[in-house]
């Protein structure tokens, strides 16, 4: 897919990847799963070039879920080792490109070594202030939203917060990287059709993009063919196409956001 044709100036900002289809990839070509895991590093490193090319601020990606855990011990062992082995020899190039780290999951699950080697990632890249890199690692969306209502019932305990007063910004502020926007883009590869628990609270109207490629195998190409397919749709949040073209024309006029300023409205 040639590169030129994608529109530099309405990319994702946010794009969130599943990362799927590893295992499936190394099986079918007589490999341990764990090979699978190995190679989609390559495709981890591809698509943040690819990212930070088109200017894509944010991307997300579903690294390890709180059900992962349950895979078979030496899976996850050697997923850790690679995670850590990951976050020690791509920062230079994570640097290179001015990304900052972040990690959003139940990182106190991790093993020692493993969240020492996150907690580098993130306190060496603190301060870049080019795109973000986010990983789910140790990640369930449910979680995430009960761990929000505890500090939430918490901080109403102590009075801090009304409920009464509570709307859904109010509750956001307790997610757990409330200052990200929403993706814009969720592409999932390995030719399944569910979001296993991924971002279930800000997935609300993300546009979805479902890739048959396994992981390993979702390379620039893929991601470009993505992005151009997100920039086809119409994101209506609910209005009429007539009210998304009005919007568009006021906003070419007034060099306003319409389609923001109506989100705001209920
Ligand atoms: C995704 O690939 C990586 C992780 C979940 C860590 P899988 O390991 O799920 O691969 P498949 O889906 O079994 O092929
Ligand atoms: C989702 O993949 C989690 C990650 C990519 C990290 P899974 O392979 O765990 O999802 P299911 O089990 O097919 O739903
Ligand atoms: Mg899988």
């Amino acid at each position: 897919m040639a590169h030129s044709e994608i529109q530099p100036d309405c990319v994702p900002r946010h794009v969130a990847i599943i990362m799927d289809g590893n295992g499936r990839w190394a099986v079918s070509r007589g490999l341990e799963r764990n090979a699978g895991h190995r190679e989609g590093i390559e495709s981890v490193r591809e698509i943040i070039r690819a990212c930070r090319d088109h200017g894509i601020e944010i991307l997300t990606l579903y690294a390890f879920s709180i059900e992962n855990w349950n895979r078979p011990r030496g899976e996850v062992s050697e997923l850790m080792r690679l995670l850590e082995e990951y976050l020690e020899t791509e920062i230079d190039e994570v640097m290179e490109h001015g990304a900052r780290v972040r990690v959003i999951g139940r990182v106190d699950r991790l093993p020692p070594s493993t969240r020492r080697a996150v907690e580098r990632a993130i306190a060496r890249t603190s301060e870049n202030t080019g795109m973000q890199l986010v990983f789910a690692l140790s990640y369930g969306g449910r979680t995430e939203i009960v761990d929000a209502v505890r500090r939430l019932c918490r901080d109403a305990e102590q009075g801090k917060i009304d409920p009464e007063g509570l709307d859904e910004k109010g509750f956001e502020a307790y997610l757990y990287a409330p200052d990200l926007p929403d993706p814009d883009l969720l592409i999932r590869t390995g030719a399944e059709q569910r979001v296993s628990n991924f971002l279930l609270w800000q997935l609300a109207y993300s546009e979805l993009h479902l890739s048959e490629r396994m992981w390993p195998e979702f390379r620039r190409p893929e991601f470009e063919a993505a992005i151009l397919d997100y920039q086809r749709r119409e994101r209506r949040f609910g209005l009429t196409s007539e009210q998304i073209r009005e919007d568009e024309d006021a906003s070419e006029g007034a060099g306003t956001d319409g389609i923001s300023s109506r989100r705001g409205q209920s």
